[in-house]
Order: structure tokens, then C-alpha cells, then sequence
């Protein structure tokens, strides 16, 4: 299979609207089996204010991935040291984005200075990071819109290149 070309830049303003729509559409589509819909939907709903969801993500580090030009997937860093959001587009699952915008962020990291980073992983998302180094540190719940969900702080070092871990 030709995987498609990914390409990286800085989020703009202007793509409050897409970013939203990834969001929601990489929730409600991709975490299906570790969430019960009532979950998902309320987990979805943290984009349905959109300038308020891109002005969050302005106070981040925020990169998008495009595939042809349309956004495809982004991914946050929050105080240097924190993976604060990473979603794709379900029609792009499964084809690297995920695992080019992880790979930017830990270099951009890293150039700042950080040692290490850390992420609260979805259930959904927990073997992608194990597969590229980071280890659980601690279980969570957390409140989305009235509903608790579970995930799991994992933390990398980074300057540390262990092997890639296969899915079993
Ligand atoms: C978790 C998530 C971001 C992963 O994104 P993705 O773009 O599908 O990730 P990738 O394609 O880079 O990697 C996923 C799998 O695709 C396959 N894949 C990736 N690149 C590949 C390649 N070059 N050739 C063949 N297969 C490949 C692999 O099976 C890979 O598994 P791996 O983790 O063992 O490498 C996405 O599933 C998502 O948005 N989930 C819902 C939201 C969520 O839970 N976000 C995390 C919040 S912390």
C-alpha cells in the first residue's frame, strides 16, 4: 500500500473549524471500544464551541498534519512538556499521521529543552504511545461534560531511542 504524503505546519487561526471537526470525528469514530457513547458524545462535545475550542488550541504549541492540503490531524503541546491533544481524522487512521505529528512534537520538544514528556492517553490511544516509548505512569478519571473517563498518564524520555515496540 502507497501511503500518502503528510505534511506539518503550524496551526492557524483560520482552522478553528477543522481542528473541531477532526475532533469530533476522531471521537466519536475511533474510540468506540474503550468508551460507551454516552462518553464519546460528551467527550466530542468540548469541540462543539469552536472559536472557544481553536482559542484553546492557539495556547498551545499546535501542529497540523495535512494530506493534499486538507487537514488530516493535530497534535498539542502544552508547557513544553505535555502532549495535550493528538487526533485524527478517521479517514486518515492508520496511515502515519498520528506517528508524524508525535514525532515533531518530541523534536520541537526536545530542542526546547525538554527532558521528557508526558500525556494523558486515551485507552484508545495507550498501545500507539507504549509503541513509541512511553511507559504508564499512573491511571486517571476524568470529568468531560458531566461524564468520567479513564486514561493513563504515560511519560517518554526523550534523547533515548529504544526500540519500537510491535502491537501485539
Ligand atoms: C491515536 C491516534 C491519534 C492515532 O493516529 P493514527 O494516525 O491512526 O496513527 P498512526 O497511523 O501513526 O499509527 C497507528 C497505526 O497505524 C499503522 N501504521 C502507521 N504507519 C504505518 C506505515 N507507515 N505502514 C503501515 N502501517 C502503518 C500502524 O499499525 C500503527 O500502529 P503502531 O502504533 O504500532 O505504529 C488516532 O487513533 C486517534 O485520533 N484516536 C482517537 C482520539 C484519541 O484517542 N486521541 C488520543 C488522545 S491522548
Amino acid at each position: 500500500m502507497t501511503l500518502p504524503t503528510v505534511t506539518l505546519r503550524p496551526y492557524l487561526p483560520a482552522d478553528a473549524e477543522a481542528v473541531a471537526e477532526i475532533f469530533r470525528e476522531a471521537v466519536m469514530t475511533l474510540t468506540g471500544e474503550d468508551y460507551s457513547q454516552t462518553q464519546q458524545e460528551a467527550w466530542a462535545a468540548s469541540a462543539d464551541n469552536e472559536a472557544a475550542f481553536g482559542k484553546q488550541l492557539e495556547g498551545y504549541l499546535t501542529l497540523i498534519a495535512s494530506i493534499d492540503g486538507e487537514p488530516a490531524g493535530f497534535a498539542s503541546l502544552k508547557d513544553g512538556t505535555h502532549v495535550e491533544m493528538l487526533y485524527v481524522h478517521p479517514a486518515s487512521a492508520n496511515m502515519g499521521v498520528g506517528g508524524a505529528l508525535i514525532d515533531a512534537l518530541e523534536k520541537l520538544a526536545g530542542a526546547r529543552g525538554a527532558k521528557d514528556l508526558t500525556v494523558d492517553a486515551s485507552e484508545t490511544a495507550l498501545l500507539f504511545f507504549e509503541a513509541r516509548g512511553y511507559e504508564p505512569q499512573k491511571r486517571n478519571t476524568v470529568i468531560r461534560n458531566g461524564e468520567w473517563l479513564s486514561n493513563t498518564t504515560m511519560k517518554k524520555t526523550l534523547g533515548e531511542a529504544p526500540p519500537r515496540k510491535a502491537h501485539s
